[in-house]
């Protein structure tokens, strides 16, 4: 066995020089499993992401070559959408820019209008994707009295009301994009979709950076199109320090972070072993990714 011990993902080309007699790989979404990879891997059986998400790999072509692809549904369900979750309370109720007044020392007398944001409860959330995280936010939602409509490519939910894309970006309050990147998915929400957004609306992203245009994105916010956003992934991530998206009041990016609880990664890093062993012993993983996925 051999491991990447960092700092950061492995460098492409150590991977490709030493993938040649690999029978199984255990991936991050850092890794990318591409044909060029795949062509110096002919030995490869397997490969265990641990994450939900697999943009990074080809699948398709792993499938093609007889390669089983694992990853780490269900078990970080409920943590990414406790994150999102926190992300739109955050940025609705202006939590990230109140601290930042505090801290800056600028804390001023109490001020009727001073601050003021949106709400959480009575308000219509817009879930883009209604798959296993959009269906936890739903459930969350439901309990701060807010009405879910949601896009679903093939579920129907009791959790809300599914509607066009279209329409939910007009109808809702806030947006939350959970869908999975694929080749659909990418560069769903551009200038177009943020201009039918409501210039009072929040928009979340815990799903994929490339879902939403991110210069889209800073125009919309300059421009005060939407209200703010919260994201937790980017295009590019990670982004550099000094990109212009930082520089904006009104929006919260932490790095990534979705399903970083103690518990949720130990169960992803236990689970993807246990599918690499699986997938290596020919043996059906608990959870291999579909084909066509
Ligand atoms: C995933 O699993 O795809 C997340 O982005 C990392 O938890």
């Amino acid at each position: 066995m051999r491991v990447w011990e960092g700092p950061g993902p492995v460098p492409p080309d150590v991977l490709r020089d030493e993938v040649g007699p690999v029978h199984g790989l255990l991936t991050m979404l850092t890794d990318l499993v591409d044909v060029s990879l795949l062509d110096k891997a002919p030995n490869l059986k397997v490969v265990s992401q641990m994450a939900v998400g697999v943009d990074n790999i080809d699948v398709g072509e792993c499938h093609r070559r007889g390669i089983a692809v694992g990853h780490t549904p269900d078990v970080l369900t409920d943590t990414v959408a406790d994150t999102a979750f926190a992300l739109l309370a955050s940025i609705v109720r202006r939590l990230p820019e109140g601290a930042a007044e505090v801290k800056t020392g600028g804390w001023g007398p109490w001020d009727p209008f001073h601050m003021t944001g949106g709400d959480l409860h009575g308000t219509v959330l817009g879930i883009v994707g209604m798959g296993r995280i959009g269906s936890a936010l739903a459930r969350r939602a439901r309990g701060f009295n807010i009405k879910v409509i949601y896009t679903s490519r093939d579920s129907v939910s009791d959790l809300g009301e599914r509607v066009e894309l279209t329409e939910l970006l007009v109808r809702a309050d806030h947006v939350v994009v959970t869908a999975a990147l694929t080749s659909e998915t990418r560069g769903l929400i551009g200038i177009n979709e943020l201009s039918l957004m409501k210039e009072t609306a929040y928009l979340v992203n815990v799903s994929r950076g490339p879902i939403v245009d991110t210069d889209a994105l800073c125009e919309a916010l300059v421009a005060g199109e939407i209200a703010g956003a919260g994201l937790d992934v980017t295009d590019p991530e990670p982004l550099p320090s000094g990109h212009r998206l930082l520089s904006i009041e009104n929006c919260l990016v932490v790095p990534h972070i979705g399903s970083a609880s103690v518990r949720t990664r130990t169960a992803m890093a236990n689970l993807a072993v246990t599918n690499l062993v699986a997938g290596l012993a020919a043996r059906p993983m608990p959870n291999a990714v579909p084909a066509g996925d």
